[in-house]
């Protein structure tokens, strides 16, 4: 199976997974920063996953998947890409597990519950190495960002305003040096200064 086929197979079982752009970005940037220990908040069934262990050899991946399910995919997939003794998955809420993480990270890819990133944040901040990179999907989430709907009682209204919250941190957070890239679903690259 090659990638195109694993985003296929998730794509007909409406599995939420990076798309096409992103994938490009994110292949990219970890070419470039060339990380070793990469933590990941979103497996979903291991795509981002892949891409990134496929664009840093050397690196591992620690991932946080809230579903059983996916992460029971993700491990076949990362054995079927000859990967698996590069990963852990640890499989639970993120909300539980991310402030329970220790060590250090040279590379994060955010990509989990969207409410959720400016409550991560402090807690991935303080993982990442100086120099570290950290790239966040999703962080336009579907345009509703920079235009908040008047219909107040939009579902997705509560997670736009989190996620509007975070791309001002982010954004001008002095720690970071941040790019916004308006492709998918929004994306940001930052990297930690001090
Ligand atoms: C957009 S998908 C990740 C896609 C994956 N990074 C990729 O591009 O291949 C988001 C994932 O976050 C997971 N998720 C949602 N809420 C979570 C939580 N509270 N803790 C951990 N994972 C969660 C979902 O089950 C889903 O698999």
């Amino acid at each position: 199976m090659d990638l195109d086929e694993l985003k296929k197979y998730a794509r007909e079982r409406y599995i939420p997974i990076m798309l096409d752009d992103t994938r490009e970005l994110l292949y990219k940037v970890v070419y470039e920063c060339q990380p070793k220990r990469i933590l990941e908040i979103g497996t979903a069934i291991g795509y981002s996953g892949i891409v990134m262990l496929s664009a840093s050899p050397s690196a591992t991946l620690n991932t946080v998947e809230l579903s059983e399910s996916s992460a029971f995919l993700a491990r076949g997939n990362f054995n079927k890409w000859g990967m698996s003794e590069r990963v852990n998955i640890f499989v639970g809420d993120a909300r539980e597990i991310v402030p329970q993480l220790t060590g250090n990270y040279d590379f994060v890819f955010l990509d989990g519950p969207k409410g959720q990133y400016e409550a991560f944040f402090p807690y991935l901040t303080e993982l990442l190495v100086v120099g570290g990179t950290l790239v966040c999907d999703n962080v336009l989430y579907k345009g509703l960002v920079e235009h908040v709907p008047e219909n107040k009682r939009h579902k997705h209204i509560t997670v736009a305003r989190n996620m509007r919250a975070f791309l001002d941190d982010i954004t001008t957070n002095k720690r970071y040096e941040t790019k916004l890239y308006r492709i998918g679903d929004g994306v940001t690259v930052s990297v930690k200064k001090f």
